[in-house]
C-alpha cells in the first residue's frame, strides 16, 4: 500500500504560505454570500476557511491530517478530520469549496460523489487543484532520480492532475452542470526555494529510497531542475498549472 503524505503546519506556513494567498481567485469565484453554509474541503490550516467565516457564512473545515485540522481550530474554525474520498454529509451545504487539495485525492470520483452527497438541491462546487501539466518538470526530475535507482516513480506518485475534459466528465456523471473549467499556467515564485518545497510536499518519492540514498536523491533533483526553474539571482518558480472550475447541482434532485 502506498504510504501517506504527512503535514508538518509549520513547514507548511514557511514553505507554501502561497497557496491560500493564491487561492483568493477561487475565493472569488465562489462569491460566498452572508448566511450560507459553507464546506471547504482540504482546510488545511484553515487561512481560507477563516475568510469564508469573515464573508458571514457558516463555515465547516474539513482535513485528513489531525495537525491541520488542530491549526484550523486554533482560527476559531470549526474543522473536523475526515477524508474527502468519505465526506460524512447530507444535504446540509450551500457550496463546497476546494483549494489545493484534490489532486491529492486518489479516488476522484468518491471525492465528487461525497460532495455532490452533501449539498442541498441547486448547491455550487468551487474549486482549484493542480491540472494537467501541473509541475511537469518537477514530476519529470523526481520520476528520473527514481527510476536511475530502480524505483517505479509512476507507483509512488501521489498526485492526480486531471485535464479539463477528464475532470468535467466526472462532475457531469456525479449530476453536475458545469459553468466553467479551466486550465491557468500560474508560474510561482517559491519564498524558500524548490528545497523546501521538495521537502514539504515530495517526501513520498524519497520514503520509496533506503534512507542512505535520500539526500543525494534530493540534491540530484535539485540539480536538473535549476536548469529551468532557478533565475540568475538564484529564485525559484515553480511551473504550477491550475484547473478551476465551478459546477452545480439541478436545483431538484433527478428521479432515480
Ligand atoms: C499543487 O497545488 O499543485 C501541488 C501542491 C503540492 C504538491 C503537488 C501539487
Amino acid at each position: 500500500m502506498m504510504s501517506e503524505q504527512s503535514w508538518n503546519v509549520r513547514g507548511y506556513q514557511a514553505n507554501a504560505g502561497f497557496v491560500p494567498a493564491l487561492g483568493r481567485p477561487v475565493l472569488a469565484l465562489l462569491a460566498p454570500r452572508p448566511g450560507e453554509r459553507i464546506l471547504d474541503l482540504g482546510c488545511g490550516d484553515g487561512a481560507l476557511t477563516r475568510e469564508i467565516v469573515e464573508a458571514g457564512c457558516d463555515a465547516v473545515g474539513v482535513d485528513r491530517s489531525q495537525a491541520m485540522v488542530a491549526a484550523a481550530r486554533g482560527r476559531g474554525v470549526d474543522a473536523r478530520a475526515m477524508d474527502a474520498a468519505a465526506l460524512a454529509f447530507e444535504a446540509e451545504f450551500d457550496a463546497v469549496f476546494s483549494n489545493a487539495v484534490l489532486h491529492w485525492v486518489a479516488d476522484a470520483d468518491a471525492a465528487i460523489a461525497g460532495v455532490a452527497r452533501a449539498l442541498k438541491p441547486g448547491g455550487r462546487f468551487v474549486g482549484e487543484l493542480g491540472g494537467h501539466g501541473n509541475m511537469a518538470a518537477v514530476v519529470t526530475a523526481l520520476a528520473a532520480v527514481l527510476e536511475k535507482r530502480g524505483v517505479d516513480a509512476a507507483a509512488v506518485n501521489p498526485w492526480f492532475y486531471p485535464t479539463p475534459g477528464d475532470y468535467r466528465g466526472r462532475l457531469e456523471a456525479a449530476g453536475f452542470s458545469v459553468d466553467s473549467i479551466d486550465l491557468i499556467p500560474r508560474p510561482t515564485p517559491l519564498p524558500t526555494g524548490m528545497k523546501g518545497w521538495l521537502e514539504t510536499f515530495a517526501g513520498l518519492f524519497y520514503a520509496a529510497l533506503p534512507e542512505s540514498e535520500r539526500e543525494a536523491a534530493r540534491d540530484e533533483t535539485l540539480d536538473l531542475l535549476r536548469h529551468g526553474l532557478r533565475d540568475g539571482e538564484g529564485d525559484w518558480t515553480a511551473d504550477y498549472v491550475r484547473l478551476r472550475f465551478a459546477a452545480r447541482l439541478p436545483d431538484r434532485p433527478s428521479p432515480r
